[in-house]
This record gives structure tokens, sequence and C-alpha cells, in this order.
């Protein structure tokens, strides 16, 4: 296995009941372990659709996702939980935080399940998660009454905090301005850099030219450049 293979799309497809075409469509893709990745493209081509079925919250109708080479869309329900739970993290455009709970509790939700009291433990590596998004001293705030930028650091917090190898970021910037937005790509390069795999959708060009590669989607499929 080579650097490019810790996650391997082979002719995807995925057709939403009802509709005419296929939202994704034979689509094949490599990504290597520690890459940053764009995926750009038209809305409607399918970069959403790729990013479910690539981080295993949904299957497709056809084709193989490889993980360190393995078949992870026919393995167990139990593997793929373990993938979706301390694997895979996935962020979306908004960063749905329950506002009713600190940055800290936020965080601390993918150890609870919403019930247990924290164990120290987890409290620690939380404040510790929150420390490296830049977000040491905001642990008692609650969403309201922190920027859109530092929501959607926390948002990121809560993805990676169970150490997770890969971050799935669909339009993270989506919501922000110029300025929040450049600090959240800083912050995925940062993390980048420290070794975690980056897959991130976004319309924003500048933002791409960022990563170290950019693919586009048009109809269901990677675009091959001439
Ligand atoms: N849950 C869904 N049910 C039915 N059709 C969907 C659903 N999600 C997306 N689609 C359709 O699939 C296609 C691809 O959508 P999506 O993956 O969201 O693209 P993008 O993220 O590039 O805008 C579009 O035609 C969209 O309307
Ligand atoms: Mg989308």
């Amino acid at each position: 296995m080579n650097e490019k293979n810790l996650l391997q799309a082979r002719g995807i497809v995925k057709r939403y009941p009802g509709a005419e075409r296929p939202a994704v469509d034979h689509l094949d893709l490599d990504i290597g372990a520690g890459e940053f990745l764009s995926i750009a493209g038209p809305s409607g081509s399918g970069k959403t659709t790729l990013l479910h079925i690539l981080s295993s919250l949904i299957q497709a109708d056809a084709g193989q996702i490889l993980f360190q080479g393995q078949d992870i869309c026919a393995a167990p329900e139990a593997v793929r939980n373990r993938l979706r739970g301390l694997v895979f993290a996935v962020v979306f455009q908004q960063h749905h935080l329950l506002p009713y709970l600190s940055a800290l509790e936020n965080v601390l939700l993918p150890f609870l399940g919403g019930i247990k009291p924290a164990r120290a433990a987890d409290i620690a590596t939380a404040q510790a998660m929150l420390s490296r998004v830049g977000l040491a001293g905001k642990e008692n705030s609650r969403p309201g009454q922190m920027s859109g930028g530092e929501q959607q650091r926390v948002a990121i917090a809560r993805a990676l905090v169970r150490g997770a190898q890969v971050l799935f970021a669909d339009e993270p910037t989506g919501s922000l301005d110029s300025v929040n937005g450049a600090a959240i790509i800083q912050l995925l390069r940062e993390l980048n850099s420290e070794g975690l795999t980056v897959v991130m959708v976004t319309h924003n060009d500048e933002f791409a030219a960022q990563s170290d590669r950019i693919v586009r989607m048009a109809d269901g499929a990677i675009q091959t450049l001439s």
C-alpha cells in the first residue's frame, strides 16, 4: 500500500429514489494519508453526497470504498460505526452546536452520549482539543456568546476530540465572512501539518488553492483535466 491509498473510491454510484440521474456516477478517487484535498464544483454536482459516502454516513448503491485497503462498504455495521465514531470526523457549513451547552460541554458530547457525568480524562482531552483549535479560555462560553468563526472551531474540536485520522469538511467556511473563513482554513492547514488528513468541499477558489490538491466534480464524477 502506498501513500495514495488511505481512502480509495472505486466506481461509486449513488442514486436518490426518484432522481433522474445518479448524484454520484461511477466515481473514482484516491486520497493519500496526510493529504489536504479540496473538492470543488457547481451546486448539485454531488460533492456532499460523495463526502457522506466517503465518511460512511450513507451507503453507495454500487462501488467500493477502501480504507487502508479494506472495503468498508462491505464491512459489518459495527466496523462502520467504529470508523464513523473514531476514525472519520465530519463538519458542516452550519456548526450544529447545542446552544444551551458551553463550548467544553459541546466538545465533550462525543464521549457522553449526552447523559453520564464526564470523566476527568475526557474533560482534559476536550480542554486540550479546545486549546488546539485556538479557544483556550473560552471553555465556558456558549455558542451564542462566540463569533461564527469561534463556533466553527468548537465544531471542529468536537469532531476531532476522539482522535479522528480524517476530517471531512463540507463548506466549513460557507457561513463565515472572509476573515473568519481564512482563519478556519489556516486552522485546517495547521491540523493537516500535524498529520490529519483533510477532505474539504469549498466554493472558494482562494481557499481551495491553499490545499495540496483540488479535484473538480461535475455531474457526479471527478472531471479529468485536459
Ligand atoms: N437526500 C436527497 N434526496 C434526493 N436527492 C438528493 C438528496 N441529496 C441530494 N440530492 C440530489 O443529488 C444531487 C447532488 O446533490 P449534492 O450531493 O448535495 O451536491 P452538492 O453538494 O455538489 O451541491 C442533486 O441533484 C441533489 O438535488
Ligand atoms: Mg453540498
